[in-house]
């Protein structure tokens, strides 16, 4: 008549839910991407993200130093370039958009925490694609590594501490440590996005950044009905030097992120993409969902499946909320 075993018991109150969690967040497990637009002017909210901005220099550095001060774990730069060309030559001039911010927030955080810069041709490229192009208008993979290992080497030199290879290239990996140790960066870390699919929560991410993409990239990155070649990109990334991977998105990937988690023997890193932040926002915008509650809980589920660090939009919002308590 009464059940002889009561899992509630561990439920009953605060102080027991809190000594029982398998699982935190902290603000160092979060790391926040942003957006640095070339030009004058103010900053620029991006309408499908609805709390994020293109920044400029000046907001871009104060916005920095905020987010070293809510302890975040670190920062991903994404650079709007005023002008795309078929190379993306803007990806790997010094004085390029994505390059001199890079030096500016170096200046204003040094290393209170880990500057990371996307290292990937789509926002510099005028077709939009993630490398340059062949004469059949294909993608071409071999010709792209070339750029990705000077572009690389620049962002160091300008001053992030890892640079994150997120273009899907075949060798991406290999050609960037063999770049960076021959330029004598033998510390400059690689934050390889080693699972990254073809997935339509990337959409708010083209507006982010201004992206000229017709088409799509599904000749490089991954289908989403596959996980095994997942655990081939692991291989190959850690085989080529990968200090660390990415596995991107993140909530729609939950079963790839444990796969890979289980099996990595570096970091593993889950990107909660721009699509994943503009569902919750539009939901919370109407009331059908609560916001904080909502963030809070997927970040958990990321990391509960297995990452140890999350890139997040809602990093220093959250970090302040984690540090409330
Ligand atoms: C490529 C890149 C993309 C994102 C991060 N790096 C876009 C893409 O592959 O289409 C997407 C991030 C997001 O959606 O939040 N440089």
């Amino acid at each position: 008549m009464f059940p002889s075993h009561r899992p509630r018991r561990l439920r009953t109150t605060p102080a027991m839910r809190r000594l029982v969690a398998e699982t935190s967040v902290e603000p160092r497990h979060l790391v926040l991407p942003m957006f640095v637009r070339e030009g004058a002017g103010e900053p620029i909210p991006i309408a499908s993200m609805p709390g994020v901005v293109q920044h400029t220099r000046d907001s871009l550095r104060k916005a920095a130093a905020e987010a070293v001060e809510a302890g975040v774990g670190g920062l991903m730069l994404f650079g709007v370039p005023e002008r795309k060309d078929p190379t993306g030559s803007g990806a790997v001039d010094e004085n390029g958009v994505l390059n001199v911010a890079l030096r500016d927030v170096r200046a204003e955080v040094g290393d209170a925490t880990v500057l990371m810069s996307d290292c990937c041709l789509d926002e510099f490229t005028d077709h939009g694609h993630c490398g340059v192009l062949a004469e059949d208008g294909s993608v071409d993979n071999d010709a792209t590594l070339r750029v990705y290992a000077e572009m690389a080497v620049a962002q160091v030199e300008a001053g992030a501490h890892m640079v994150g290879p997120s273009g899907m290239m075949d060798g991406q990996v290999g050609v960037i440590r063999e770049a960076l140790d021959a330029a004598g960066h033998v510390n400059a870390g690689i934050l390889a996005y080693s699972v990254k699919y073809a997935s339509a929560f990337f959409g708010p991410f083209r507006d982010a950044v201004e992206s000229a993409l017709t088409g799509d990239r599904k000749t490089y990155q991954q289908d989403p009905a596959n996980v095994r070649e997942s655990l081939r990109e692991l291989d190959l990334d850690l085989a080529e030097g990968a200090d660390a991977v990415i596995v991107k998105p993140a909530l729609p990937y939950l079963d790839v992120l444990r796969a890979v988690a289980e099996v990595s023997t570096v970091p593993v890193f889950a990107y909660q993409v721009s699509g994943e932040y503009a569902m919750v926002e539009a939901a919370a915008a109407n009331g059908w969902l609560e916001r904080r509650r909502t963030i809070l809980e997927t970040l958990t589920s990321v990391r509960r499946a297995g990452a140890d660090s999350v890139l997040t939009y809602w990093a220093v919002e959250a970090a302040r909320w984690l540090r409330e308590g």
